[in-house]
C-alpha cells in the first residue's frame, strides 16, 4: 500500500515517523518471502497513539513487523503498511538485578549484554533471531527457558485503549508461544529481573546451548525457526522426520534436511510455495498421526 503521495504523509513526518516507500519486506524477514510497501518507522514512543488515530481516521490498514523472523508474509502489493521501530541503538540498561530494554533491541544482544553485568538466566534464548518485543509477544523459549519467566513489567502501545500503558508481569499470561497480549499491541519497553551469575558461568552456559543449536538447526538457511508449535507431549519435528518429509519441497521451499521442523527458503520461495508446504505437511501429519499441527510461524495473509 502506498501512502508517500497523500496528504498524509506530510502528517505522519511531524509526528517524527521516517516514511520509506515500496520497501520489499523479503529483505525484513529471515524467510526472504514478502511482498512491497510502504514502511513507517516509528521514531518517536510518545506519538504512537496519535498516529495510529491518524492511519484509522484515513482507513490505513497497518501491521506491525518486529525482527521480521517469525513471521510468513505474502506475495505481492500489500495492502496495508508497515510499521517498525528503529532498530539502531536500542536502550538497554541494568540496575542491580533488573534489566531495563527496548523492544526494539535484538534478543541475543540483550542476553550478552546482560551477561556481561552477571545477569543470567536467559542463556538458553541466545540462538533466538529476532526482537525483545517479538519474543515477548510469541513467548519465545528454547532449552527450558522462556522470555515470560523474567517479565517484571512491559510498557506498551494497547490496541484496546489507544493509550502507551505500563502493564505488570503478573497481570501478561505467558504459556507455551503465546501470550495474552492483543496482536495489534506494540511492544515498547520490557523491565526483567534477572538472577545474579558470573560471567563465566553464563558464558559457558551459552556455549552449550551454541553448540546444542548448531548441530540440529539449519542455522545457514533461510527460515522462520519452527513452522509448527510441538503438541502436547509431541514432537513436530520428530514427525515430519519419521514421514521422510526432509528435503521434500513446493517450489523453492523445502523441509530443512537438518530439522523437519524448520522449512527453509532455498531459492526464490514465494509465500505461495511456503503455505502449499505447511498445508502438505500438516495434512500428511494429520492422515499418518492424526494430530491436527498448529502454526507457530504467524502468516500474513493478504
Ligand atoms: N527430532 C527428530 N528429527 C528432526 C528434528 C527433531 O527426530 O528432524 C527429534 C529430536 O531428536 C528430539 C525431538 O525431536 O528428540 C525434539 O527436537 P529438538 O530438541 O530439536 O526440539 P524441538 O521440540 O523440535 C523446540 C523448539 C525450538 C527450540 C528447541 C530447543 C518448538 C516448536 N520448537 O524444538 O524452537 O529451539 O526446542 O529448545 O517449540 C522455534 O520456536 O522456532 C524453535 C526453533
Amino acid at each position: 500500500m502506498r501512502i508517500s503521495d497523500k496528504p498524509i504523509a506530510a502528517r505522519l513526518k511531524e509526528l517524527g515517523v521516517e516514511l520509506r516507500p515500496g520497501v520489499p519486506l523479503s529483505e525484513k524477514t529471515s524467510l526472504g518471502i514478502g511482498g512491497k510497501t510502504d514502511q513507517l518507522l516509528l521514531r518517536q514512543f510518545d506519538t504512537i497513539p496519535e498516529v495510529m488515530r491518524l492511519l484509522a481516521d484515513e482507513n490505513i490498514p497497518r501491521r506491525f513487523l518486529g525482527g521480521g523472523t517469525n513471521v510468513l508474509i505474502d506475495d505481492g502489493e500489500l495492502p496495508y503498511v508497515v510499521l517498525h521501530l528503529p532498530t539502531s541503538q536500542p536502550g538497554m540498561r541494568v540496575e542491580g538485578n533488573t534489566a531495563f530494554v527496548d523492544a526494539a533491541a535484538d534478543l541475543g544482544g540483550m542476553v550478552t549484554f546482560c551477561a556481561k553485568r552477571d545477569l543470567g538466566g536467559m542463556e538458553g534464548l541466545i540462538g533466538v533471531p529476532g526482537s525483545v518485543g517479538g519474543a515477548l509477544r510469541m513467548n519465545a523459549g528454547a532449552y527450558g527457558t522462556q522470555i515470560g519467566s523474567y517479565v517484571r513489567e512491559v510498557e506498551l502501545y494497547r490496541a484496546a485503549t489507544g493509550e502507551i500503558e505500563t502493564l505488570r508481569g503478573d497481570d501478561i499470561h505467558f504459556d507455551y508461544r503465546h501470550t495474552s497480549f492483543a496482536p495489534d499491541d506494540v511492544m515498547l519497553r520490557v523491565k526483567l529481573a534477572l538472577p545474579s551469575k558470573p560471567y563465566k558461568e553464563i558464558l559457558a552456559g551459552i556455549r552449550v546451548c551454541n553448540e546444542k543449536r548448531r548441530s540440529s538447526q539449519p542455522l545457514n538457511q533461510k527460515s522462520a525457526g519452527c513452522i509448527f508449535k510441538n503438541p502436547a507431549g509431541g514432537s513436530a519435528g520428530r514427525m515430519i522426520d519419521e514421514l521422510k518429509l526432509k528435503g521434500h519441497r513446493a517450489g523453492d521451499a523445502m523441509v530443512s534436511d537438518r530439522h523437519a521442523n524448520f522449512f527453509v527458503n532455498v531459492a526464490n520461495a514465494t509465500c505461495v510455495d511456503m503455505l502449499k508446504l505447511i498445508d502438505d505437511v500438516r495434512e500428511r501429519v494429520r492422515s499418518a498421526y492424526g494430530v491436527e499441527l498448529e502454526n507457530e510461524v504467524i502468516v500474513w495473509k493478504n
